[in-house]
C-alpha cells in the first residue's frame, strides 16, 4: 500500500540524539507540520483518508499504534522512536490509538489544511478503492 518506515538520519553523542529531516529525507516538500499532545490513552485519533495529503508520522515522545489500510489488507504498526517516522501516501486510511502517557504524535504534512480532501466516512474510503 506504500506505507513505509523512513529512518531520519540521527547524530548520537555523549551529549544525546539530533535528527534531521532535510532534503530529500522524506518524499514529500513539508508544506504544515501539527502534533497532537496531551492524548487520553483511551482516545481514537485519525480515523480518515486523504485525497491529495501524503503525511510522515513520528512519535516524538512515548508511543502509539497507527493502523493503516488501504481498503485491502490492514496493517497495525508502532511507533515508539523519535527518529523513526511512518510515511503514509494518499488514499490511506488511518487510525492511531494506544497513546502511551506523555506521547507527542508530530506530523508532517504536505498540504496545508484543506478540509475538502479528507475522507473521514470509512464506506465512502472502501468504495473510492473500488471504483
Ligand atoms: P482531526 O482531523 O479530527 O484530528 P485527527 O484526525 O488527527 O484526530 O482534527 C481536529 C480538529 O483540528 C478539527 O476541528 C480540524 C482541526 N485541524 C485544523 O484546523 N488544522 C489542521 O491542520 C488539522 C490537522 C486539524
Amino acid at each position: 500500500m506504500g506505507v513505509k518506515l523512513i529512518h531520519i538520519p540521527k547524530a548520537h553523542d555523549v551529549r544525546g540524539s539530533l535528527a534531521v529531516i532535510e532534503g530529500d529525507c522524506i518524499p514529500f516538500e513539508i508544506k504544515r507540520v501539527y502534533y497532537l499532545f496531551d492524548v487520553p490513552s483511551d482516545a481514537y485519533r485519525g480515523g480518515h483518508a486523504h485525497k491529495e495529503q501524503q503525511s510522515l508520522i513520528l512519535a516524538l515522545s512515548g508511543s502509539f499504534e497507527v493502523i493503516v489500510n488501504d481498503g485491502k489488507k490492514s496493517e497495525r504498526i508502532m511507533l515508539n522512536k523519535p527518529h523513526i517516522g511512518l510515511y503514509i501516501p494518499t488514499g490511506v486510511w488511518r487510525e492511531i490509538e494506544n497513546f502511551s502517557s506523555g506521547a507527542v504524535c508530530l506530523v508532517l504534512a504536505s498540504t496545508e489544511y484543506n478540509e475538502s480532501e479528507y475522507i473521514r466516512d470509512y464506506d465512502t474510503f472502501v468504495s473510492s478503492k473500488q471504483s
